[in-house]
């Protein structure tokens, strides 16, 4: 069965065509450059390229697939969490495209996409296992049960990990998304430079906090003269992620210990750091516990997870009603 996924819930316009929620035949993947002058995603800007760029990414997925509408058997789209506007605009497509075409339709909870990019490439998850989404806008800690059967441990009580990483990107002047060139210049740095805090690391639970290690960041970076910034910024920002990936590590093995959990999954954007993989899976490799996450195409947005997470729930519950609309709050599992 060939599914065409289409992600627009943030700034990347993506559409994908997968086979039988496993095989990748195209995954096309533009990323928005336009908000990087304002320090972030301007919504209506995002809206505004997802229009421009859907219909000519959606041309090039089918091509690299080398198929046509004709022979796609499912159209999934994100409907949330995520903008409205750029939410909308994918949505509506597949919903136009499905109505022009007869071809059933599903929409999907992006949170739901990316904990699915495991299960595209790993058939030998079991299927009860512990995920942690970390990206720009989630930090949540999750007991898959099955598909499409979650329970939510924990989720930031403030700023997402993504979140936090680039905004301390940003006031270390790499630009806007910074979370990449963050880890790139800490891996000159020492880790062990400067003690910032954990918070939270300790509390029973499985909840998350960033903004208070975000604000030591900044205050100690007022601190310095600009030659001291120059000569630190690499020990800035490795001891910046050593304290963000110690975070997730220590409330991920944790959790896999208490809830005793083998298989342990990671995905979202931050998934693509490599200390939060290297010191994750030391973790559970000593626990005796296995840790998968996605090739780097699949930790950020794209539309071959929409599709995957799609086919499955499709195979589950069936289609989605034409009348299903796009809901920014999405909450996993509603
Ligand atoms: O999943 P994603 O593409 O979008 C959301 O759904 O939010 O994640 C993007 C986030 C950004 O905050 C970006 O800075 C972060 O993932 N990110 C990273 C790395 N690559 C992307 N953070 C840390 N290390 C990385 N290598
Ligand atoms: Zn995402």
């Amino acid at each position: 069965m060939l599914t065409l996924g289409i992600e627009t819930s943030c700034d990347e316009t993506s559409v994908a065509v997968v086979r039988g929620g496993r095989e990748v035949l195209s995954n096309v993947i533009y990323s928005q450059t336009d908000h990087s002058k304002f320090g972030g995603v301007v919504p209506e800007v995002a809206g505004r390229a997802h229009l421009r760029k859907i219909v000519p990414v959606y041309r090039q997925a089918l091509e690299e697939a080398k198929t046509t509408i004709d022979r796609i058997e499912l159209i999934a789209a994100t409907m949330g969490p995520g903008l409205i506007g750029p939410l909308l605009v994918g949505l509506t497509f597949a919903k136009g495209l499905s109505f022009a075409t007869g071809k059933p339709f599903i929409a999907v909870d992006h949170i739901e996409g990316h904990l699915t990019a495991n299960l595209l490439e790993h058939p030998d998850l079991d299927q009860r296992h512990l995920t942690l989404i970390v990206s720009g806008g989630h930090t949540m800690l999750v007991e898959v049960k099955g598909v499409g059967s979650y329970e939510i441990l924990g989720t930031t009580r403030d700023d997402a990990a993504g979140e936090a990483f680039d905004k301390v990107a940003k006031l270390l002047g790499l630009g806007y998304p910074g979370g990449a060139k963050l880890e790139k210049l800490a891996a000159t740095g020492n880790p062990e430079a400067i003690r910032f805090p954990r918070p939270m690391i300790n509390e029973p639970g499985y909840q998350f906090s960033y903004s208070g290690l975000k604000t030591a960041v900044a205050i100690y970076l007022k601190s310095l003269a600009s030659e001291q910034f120059r000569e630190q910024q690499a020990d800035i920002a490795a001891s910046f992620q050593e304290a963000a990936v110690e975070l997730l590590v220590e409330k991920t093995a944790r959790a896999a210990g208490e809830l005793n959990i083998e298989h342990v999954t990671i995905s979202g954007g931050v998934a693509a750091n490599g200390r939060l993989r290297e010191r994750l899976r030391s973790r559970l490799v000593k626990a005796g516990k296995k840790l998968f996450y996605p090739s780097l195409e699949l930790c950020t947005d794209n539309g071959a997870m929409i599709a995957t997470a799609g086919f499955f729930r499709y195979l589950d519950d069936g289609a989605s009603e034409m009348v299903v609309s796009a809901v920014p709050y999405l909450r996993l599992g509603a």
